[in-house]
């Protein structure tokens, strides 16, 4: 691959990371806004879910920056850094009923396997087999919680 190609391709595999990690903190903030708003007879049982996931999202932010500063890139650095950058849409709503709140989670953590599908391309491309490996289990990380979330809707 000639050197150019390369560059860019590392590029936009970075950037994919960034974008992906920007949407991993907003769907942290929402899951976490939606264990403290929850309310009705399902809350223990969809307070503690919504708990689990949100810390299995954060846990992993610090590999998915660190990758992106190994490739000498560089990373989120705000809360306005990751508004700029994230597609996961804000939820301000503090009376939503369980089944919505669900249903959000459901389909944001739908949108963060296909970005993560995205970003394995765009490690693929860039030739980093080590980010791409490490896509494939935030990847799937991502599809259990998509699964827990589709269960709980039936
Ligand atoms: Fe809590």
């Amino acid at each position: 691959m000639a050197d150019k190609t390369k560059d860019n391709s590392l590029k936009a595999m970075i950037d994919a990371l960034n974008g992906t990690l920007a949407d991993h903190f907003a769907l942290y903030m929402k899951t976490k806004s939606f264990h403290w708003h929850l309310k009705g007879p399902r809350f223990r049982d969809l307070h503690l879910l919504f708990d689990e996931q949100a810390g299995a999202i954060f846990a992993v932010t610090d590999a998915m920056a660190e990758r992106a500063r190994k490739m000498e890139g560089t990373t989120l650095t705000s809360i306005g850094s990751i508004a700029k950058q994230a597609t996961i849409k804000d939820q301000d709503k503090t009376d939503l009923d369980a089944d919505a709140m669900v249903k959000e989670l459901h389909d944001d953590n739908a949108k963060v396997v296909e970005d993560l599908k995205k970003l394995k391309d765009a490690a693929e491309e860039a030739e980093d087999n080590a980010t791409s490996a490490l896509v494939d289990e935030w990847q799937d990380q991502a599809e259990r919680r998509v699964w827990f979330l589709r269960q709980t809707m039936k």
